[in-house]
């Protein structure tokens, strides 16, 4: 089609997906290839948004965010945090995926060069792609402690023209969650070269080893820095249908965010933004209680999965995922769909979160535990029928 731009024809379906869709709402697939849960948004949220309608509230907005949603954010990462933003650098423009590509829009063009840690979610790589760059990945590696990478590991990847560094902590799909040390590192490299840090921490709140939230850039970034935190609602808040995220920038960018979010979306719908913030505001019981039941969902991956002799699998320190190695395995988008077909189960193919991943699968943990033991039962029975 030549009416069309051949740089985003050219682009590859998400490997999700590209296996999901064809199978969507079939009840009888256990469904563990997206990243998130089974539960609806609690009611205390939906009632936020139902009050918000009831009083009318369904005029156009402030295109970065109601001001009641950014001081509410401003509230929440003081408390999590301990850090004071003014809602200045607090932008809402729709979802945290429409952060990401604004971020990436405002920072690269067409013969740029932009940075991605990898395994990563698909949709990061397109981004950064759709936006003009030319994008190098760097892998974590899979160690005995779990997948690590160093901030010299990234930095080893610049080059001349690199434009912007793509950082997501903790890590869809591989729960990594980088160290402070080298999260200052890595600061004060793109510091000293004006490179845009793009640090998505929309996991934030998913950590298994008892810290209220993972180490995060807001707490060593100064305002000026050239760094967007993004966040979202979607996965602590079990609010993924509402499209609901934020980031934090340097109060200099918040002229460049608002034309960006006025362009692109105009703002995200405004009773959505109430419920948002009653959450924010009322959600640390929800928060900790989702929480509780990932990590268990967490324990029952490695029960039933670790001791397969085809298996090779890190314990994730964040996020809700496992990224297990099955060895043996030419093509992960043949396995998932392979046992897709067979049992019924969906989990997406490793192949889409970047190179190199050719013999892993991610297993998304956030569902029903029972769904979750049947699902890797049914998994481990195809693997030992050959
Ligand atoms: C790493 C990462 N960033 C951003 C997003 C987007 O989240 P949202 O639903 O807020 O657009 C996701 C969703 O899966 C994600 O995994």
């Amino acid at each position: 089609m030549k009416f069309l731009r051949p740089d985003i024809t050219g682009l590859p379906q998400s490997g999700i997906a590209k296996i999901a869709i064809p199978r969507l709402g079939d009840p009888s697939v256990i469904p563990l290839w997206f990243g998130e849960g089974d539960r609806i948004t609690p009611e205390f949220i939906r009632e936020a948004a139902m009050s918000a309608l009831a009083e009318g509230e369904t005029f156009y907005n402030f295109t970065r965010g109601t001001l009641h949603l950014r001081e509410a954010i401003g509230d929440y990462l003081a408390r999590i945090f301990g850090v004071d933003v003014h809602p200045d650098r607090i932008t809402c423009p729709g979802s945290s995926m429409l952060c990401v590509t604004i971020a990436a829009q405002l920072a690269l063009q067409k013969g740029d060069h932009a940075v991605a840690v990898a395994p990563h979610w698909p949709n990061i790589e397109m981004t950064l792609k759709i936006a003009g760059a030319e994008v190098s990945s760097v892998r974590q590696r899979l160690t005995d402690e779990g997948w690590a990478l160093s901030a010299q590991e990234i930095i080893d990847v610049v080059r001349p023209n690199t434009r912007c560094i793509f950082v997501n902590s903790p890590c869809n799909p591989t729960g990594w969650v980088m160290k402070p040390e080298d999260q200052l590192a890595l600061l004060e490299f793109c510091r000293e070269r004006q490179i845009l840090l793009i640090a998505d921490e929309v996991y934030h709140r998913m950590v298994y080893d008892g810290s209220v939230a993972s180490p995060s850039f807001l707490t060593i970034a100064r305002d000026e820095d050239p760094v967007m935190i993004i966040y979202g609602m979607s996965k602590s808040w079990a609010m993924t249908g509402w499209r609901l995220g934020w980031v934090i920038t340097p109060r200099e960018a918040s002229t460049a965010w608002q034309i960006m979010s006025e362009n692109f979306n105009t703002g995200a719908a405004v009773f959505t933004q109430r419920a948002a913030a009653t959450a924010l505001r009322d959600g640390d019981g929800l928060v900790a209680e989702l929480l509780a039941h990932y990590a268990r969902g967490r324990d029952i991956v490695m029960e039933i999965l670790s001791g397969h002799p085809r298996i090779t699998l890190s314990k994730p320190k964040g996020a809700f995922y496992a990224f297990p190695r099955i060895e043996g395995i030419e093509s992960s988008l043949q396995f998932a769909q392979d046992l897709l077909d067979t049992e019924d189960v969906g989990v997406a193919p490793g192949y889409t979160f970047g190179e190199d991943n050719e013999q892993h699968i991610r297993i998304c943990f956030a569902r029903s535990h029972e769904q979750l033991e049947e699902g890797l039962t049914r998994m481990l029975r195809y693997l030992d029928r050959g």
